[in-house]
Formats: structure tokens, C-alpha cells, sequence
């Protein structure tokens, strides 16, 4: 979910629906806004996206101070009652809250007897708990610090007060929430990129801060009162950065700008001598370690698989991969010295977050790889390492996903040399081969269209196969084709469809063979024909050097561990057709939300 808040001079509605526009990324199923002035406070809220909340939204209203939010269901269905804005029962206060309250049920019964509720959400009990303690007699902002002190869970809030529209209350807790300065006006953001267009100044809040938010000034003080001075930073994002320009799509865009930002990270992690360079604190962490947890989610955890190869092949650490949301309740029995990298696009995915939590208070050492400077895993992490992808929007993860992989290859190779090992190749002039070779697949967007258009384009279900990192590109690939075309798809290593899975292959089922390995080309290559000899559809994507003639595509030839950043790209263009013919909301699937920040 994302949440927006404005108090200044001008109209917030507009500054408030665009700053929503540029959140919708993290959620888009419900949205309001609520606007407070002399008249009181207006309430507008919507099933469906922001377009539609725009239509509802009364032009003449015209007030300084207001709040929104855009919604991922969590707690109730998606619908108009339980779109944020929540409102106690009087009308006088208005919240929008991004995240779970644990202990809402416990609230409800214990603090909120004879209370009637509007909606199904967490949310509501908190705006009532605020009104139940302000009608006993304290103060707003006390009630407010009193009522965030109860909660249990995580929490980005926004409270305004319709007997006060000089003032916006916020707090956080595991939810990300920034606060950004203005000359005469000051806002609230769940993401710096929704208040670019008015601000780049901003302020990192803390967990189990409160802020208390005026035109003229931004108070953070702890719960217990004590106020907390912090220098604002200046967000570096570029505001055309985040527009689609003249292309169609988010996800389109950010598929063509992997070569670039291949360049780009090469340069990045490049010292003046032109090597391959990687601060003296994390390699000696690498180093120190004797395993290597990497946690993940989504496209992040295969990005981790792949990484895993690079760094056990090369630097020889052993590496283990975990889904976040599962290694946080059902931990590994973990080496004697640890080192856990996380990965993370958006560097705020809270199943990731509550495993970082948990080995930080194990007392081991974390390196976060992520796209967003400052982001939440960044933070608490002791060490980062930067994509500079630039934003990614689309919410199927594309250009992220391969700079993942190149800063884990850089990663292990920087730690390879430095333990004396030869790797017999120069990784700066392979990635430069990569990033030529994705050029040339960008450039194919007729073909990855024609095998769209060719394999999918009434199917019910599609497989991926293919065998060692093949195989977690295949993931990848299945991942990205079932987000966006809603065709179901499943990747699996290449001998293990014929244990199961064979039984679902009818006449013309599609499997995307992947063969860029050349010591599994042939049993790859056998796989094929037993689906094949089932009637299966068979698309073999190869790599040059190894190619038949049954084969639909030949990749360019790049270093075999590093196919992956080559072979997913055809296999991100072919989702992209394949969701554009069955009409579907590329950039925005249903479902889905690009930074899902709960449990
Ligand atoms: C969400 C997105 C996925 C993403 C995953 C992890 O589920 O829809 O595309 O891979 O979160 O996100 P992160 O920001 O941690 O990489």
C-alpha cells in the first residue's frame, strides 16, 4: 500500500491523486483521499485504481491539508468500505495506515466494546482507539502517541483531525514512511518518488517515531516524548526517470534499458584503475564467512539462486538460498560464521526485513543488495551494495532482476580475486559481451512477439524447463509469464517433469526449453523429446555454439555463467507479448503489488 499527505497553502487534492498515481505500483485495488478544511473534512474513496477515484473526487472542494492512500488488500476484500481513509465513528478523525496490526482483534474486544465499525480492516480500529482516548480527555497528540503505543505490528499512519486542519500525525513502525520539506508546505510519502513533484528534501523517519506535521514545521519525537533532531537528504531520483516516455508500457522500458544499466553497474563498481572493485568491509565480510545465507523474495530469490553458482563456482564459499516468508519461521541450522545477503529490489519487502531483524539480533553480519539507497533492508543492513537500475515501476521485476545478477557476479569475482583465485576471464569485457548481446535481443522484439503470438496464444498453462542455472532462469521466466498473462506456468529442472509433472502435457502443451549449458545440452536436449513424444509444444532457446536445428532461438554466445542475464530476456519479452494479446494490465497485474511491505 502507499500513503500521501499534504498541509501547505495550495490545494492538496491534486498534489495528493498525482502522488497516489506515482504509488500505485505498491497497490491499486482501493484508493481515497481526505481533504480538511474550514468546512470540515471530505472523504472520497474508491474501489479500483486512482483513474477511478480522480472521477469521484468533487473539483470544487478546495482545501490545504489532506491524506490518501492506495491500497493491497490485506484484511478485508478489496472495496469502497474498506479503501482507505478509515473514519471514527464521530467523523473527526481520518487515518490511512500501510501495514498489519497483529493485535486488532485483541483492541477490538478488549478497548472497543459498543463501538460500531464500518469496515473489515485493521485500520479502523486504530482511528477509533484515537477517538475513544481523545473523547476520555486527552489531548490529540497524546491520544494519537497513546493509541500508536498499543499497536502490535507495522505501521505507516497518517491522521488528520477535522477540528484542526493545521496539522497531519504520523508514525511508523516496520512500514516504510518519509516526511519531505517544503518552503510553505510540508508532505508525507511511503516513497519519495509520489512527492517529486513538489519536493526532493526529505526526512528518514525511525520505527516507533511520531511526527507531528504543520505547514510550517515537522516535530519527530520518540513515544516517549523525547524530540529527535535529523538533517534532511536530498532524493536523487530524476523525475523523468519515472515517466514512460513514448513507450506503452513501464515493464517495455525497463526491459530495453538492461543493457544500459549493465554499463552502467560495471562503471559503478569499477576503481580508477579500471578493476572490478568492491569495499575492503564486505569483501573481508565474504571473506570471514564460512557459508553464505542469501535471503529473498520473488524475483529477488531467483536472482539468489543464480548468485549462489557465481559465488560457490568462483570465490568457493558455500551459498545457501532461502525464500524469506520461510526462513523466518523455520530457520536452518546456520554455520558457525554466517554471512546473510539479502536482495531486494526495493529494498523494503517485509518477509525479507523480519529475517534481517532476526539474524541482526542473532548478532551476525548482513549485506543488503538493492535498488534503493536508503531503503529500510539498506539501513539496517551493515553493508550495501547498489543496483542504480534507476526506479523500476512495471511490477513483474525486470531490469532489477539482471543487475542483480551482475552485482552478485561482480560480487564473486572481486571476492575470488582477492582470495588468490584465477578465474581465467576478464569480467568487465564479459559483461560488455553481455550487454551487447541483450542489445541484440532488444532489438528482436518481432520475433519474441511471432513465439508469443506462436506458443501462446490460447493456452491454458505453459512449462519452462532446463537444467543447472537454466533451470532457476526457467523460474524466472514461468514467474514472469503467469504475473502478467495469468497463463499458469511452472519452471522445473529438465529431469524432474517426467516425476510428475509429465501427466499435465496434452497435445500442443507449450515447454520453453532453455539450453545455453553445454554440459547439459544433451540431456536437456532428451528432455525435450519425451515431452515432445507427448505431444508437447517444444520452444528450445539455445545458446550459439550449441544450437540444432529444431531449436526456435539462438541466443548470442556470451560466457556460459553468465546466459542468465541473456537468456531471461527473451524470456521477459515473450510474457510482455503474451499479456499484451490476452489484453491484461501489463504494468499493473491483478493481484499483485510491486513492494508488498507485510508479512
Ligand atoms: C513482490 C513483487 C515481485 C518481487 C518481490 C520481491 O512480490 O511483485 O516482483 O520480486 O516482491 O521484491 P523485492 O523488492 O524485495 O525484490
Amino acid at each position: 500500500c502507499g500513503i500521501v499527505g499534504y498541509i501547505g497553502n495550495q490545494d492538496s487534492k491534486e498534489i495528493l491523486l498525482r502522488g497516489l498515481e506515482k504509488l500505485e505500483y505498491r497497490g491499486y485495488d482501493s484508493a481515497g483521499i481526505a481533504v480538511v478544511n474550514e468546512e470540515g473534512v471530505h472523504l472520497f474513496k474508491e474501489k479500483g485504481r486512482i483513474a477511478e477515484l480522480r472521477e469521484i473526487v468533487d473539483s470544487s472542494v478546495k482545501a490545504p491539508a489532506g491524506i490518501g492512500h492506495t491500497r493491497w488488500a490485506t484484511h478485508g476484500v478489496p472495496s469502497k468500505e474498506n479503501a482507505h481513509p478509515h473514519q471514527s465513528t464521530s467523523g473527526r478523525f481520518t487515518l490511512v495506515h500501510n501495514g498489519v496490526i497483529e493485535n486488532y482483534a485483541i483492541l477490538k474486544r478488549e478497548q472497543l466494546q459498543g463501538v460500531e465499525f464500518k469496515s473489515e480492516t485493521d485500520t479502523e480500529v486504530i482511528v477509533q482507539l484515537i477517538e475513544k482516548l481523545a473523547n476520555e480527555g486527552l489531548e490529540v497528540e497524546e491520544a494519537f502517541s497513546k493509541a500508536v503505543s498499543l499497536l502490535h505490528g507495522s505501521y505507516a499512519l497518517a491522521l488528520i483531525d477535522e477540528q484542526d486542519k493545521n496539522t497531519i500525525y504520523v508514525a511508523k513502525n516496520k512500514s516504510p514512511l518519509l516526511v519531505g520539506l517544503g518552503s510553505d508546505f510540508n508532505v508525507v510519502a511511503s516513497d519519495a518518488m509520489a512527492m517529486l513533484q513538489v519536493t526532493d528534501q526529505y526526512v528518514e523517519l525511525m520505527d516507533k517515531e511520531i511526527v507531528i506535521v504543520t505547514k510550517e514545521k515537522v516535530t519527530i519525537k520518540k513515544l516517549n516524548g523525547e524530540v529527535v533532531e535529523r538533517a534532511p537528504y536530498t532524493a536523487e531520483l530524476d523525475a523523468s526517470d519515472i515517466e514512460k516516455g513514448t513507450y506503452p508500457h513501464y515493464m517495455l522500458k525497463e526491459i530495453d534499458e538492461q543493457p544500459l544499466v549493465l554499463r552502467k553497474i560495471t562503471q559503478r563498481y569499477q576503481n580508477e584503475a579500471n578493476e572490478l572493485h568492491i569495499d575492503d568491509h564486505i569483501l573481508a565480510a565474504m571473506n570471514e564467512a564460512d557459508r553464505i545465507y542469501i535471503v529473498a523474495c520473488g524475483t529477488s530469490y531467483h536472482a539468489g539462486l543464480v548468485g549462489k553458482q557465481f559465488i560457490e563456482k568462483w570465490a568457493k564459499i558455500p551459498v545457501e538460498v532461502h525464500v524469506a516468508s520461510e526462513f523466518s519461521y523455520n530457520m536452518p541450522i546456520l554455520s558457525e560464521k554466517p554471512l546473510f545477503i539479502f536482495i531486494s529490489q526495493s529494498g523494503e519487502t517485509a518477509d525479507s526485513r523480519a529475517v534481517l531483524v532476526q539474524v541482526k539480533e542473532l548478532g551476525y553480519k548482513a549485506l543488503t543488495i538493492t535498488n534503493v539507497p536508503g531503503s529500510t533492508l539498506s539501513r539496517e543492513a551493515d553493508y550495501t551494495l547498489l543496483l542504480h537500475a534507476g526506479p523500476e515501476i512495471a511490477v513483474a521485476s525486470t531490469k532489477a532482476y539482471t543487475a542483480q545478477l551482475a552485482v552478485l557476479s561482480i560480487l564473486a569475482a572481486v571476492t575470488a580475486t582477492s582470495k588468490g583465485i584465477n578465474l581465467e576471464f576478464d569480467l568487465v569485457q564479459e559483461l560488455a559481451i553481455v550487454a551487447n548481446a541483450m542489445e541484440v535481443l532488444c532489438d528482436d522484439k518481432e520475433t519474441m512477439e511471432d513465439i508469443a503470438r506462436e506458443y501462446l496464444a490460447t493456452t491454458r498453462n505453459c512449462f519452462f524447463i532446463g537444467r543447472s542455472v537454466d533451470f532457476y532462469v526457467g523460474l524466472e521466466g514461468a514467474l514472469k509469464l503467469k504475473e502478467i498473462s495469468y497463463i499458469q506456468a511452472e519452471g522445473f529442472a529438465g529431469g524432474e517433469l517426467k516425476h510428475g509433472t509429465i501427466a499435465l502435457i496434452e497435445n500442443n502443451t507449450p515447454v520453453i526449453a532453455l539450453a545455453t549449458q553445454e554440459h547439459v545440452n544433451l540431456s536437456i536436449r532428451g528432455n525435450v523429446k519425451e515431452v515432445a513424444a507427448r505431444g508437447a509444444n517444444p520452444c528450445i532457446i539455445s545458446m550459439k555454439g550449441l544450437e540444432t536445428e529444431e531449436d526456435r532461438y539462438v541466443l548470442p554466445e556470451v560466457n556460459e555463467a553468465l546466459a542468465p542475464l541473456v537468456a531471461v530476456i527473451p524470456l521477459q519479452l515473450i510474457s510482455y507479448y503474451a499479456a499484451l494479446h490476452r489484453d491484461c494490465d501489463v504494468d499493473k497485474p491483478r493481484n499483485l503489488a510491486k513492494s508488498v511491505t507485510v508479512e
